[in-house]
């Protein structure tokens, strides 16, 4: 029996104007944002600093495959 990994994005609350840093290499322990983890892990990713354009629950991606980073597209459901 094989375990397959399952993504879904974590629904965050974020505040207009405001700065985050996602992270783009997945070894974070605190997702959907950087923990400074990349630096110990064999990845060339770093983290991806974005400004909120409006406050409000906002569903960032965590199987970082998305086309439209730091935001869920919906293409962890066809991984
Ligand atoms: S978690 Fe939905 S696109 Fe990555």
């Amino acid at each position: 029996m094989s375990e397959e990994k399952k993504y879904e994005p974590i629904g965050v609350e974020l505040e207009e104007g405001k700065r985050y840093a996602w992270c783009s290499c997945s070894h974070s322990g605190d997702q959907p944002f950087c923990d400074g983890s990349h630096r110990a892990a064999d990845t060339d990713k770093v983290s991806m600093g974005f400004e909120a354009e409006e406050s409000g629950t906002k569903y960032l991606c965590t199987c970082k495959q998305t086309s439209n980073p730091p935001y869920c597209d919906g293409t962890h459901n066809s991984l």
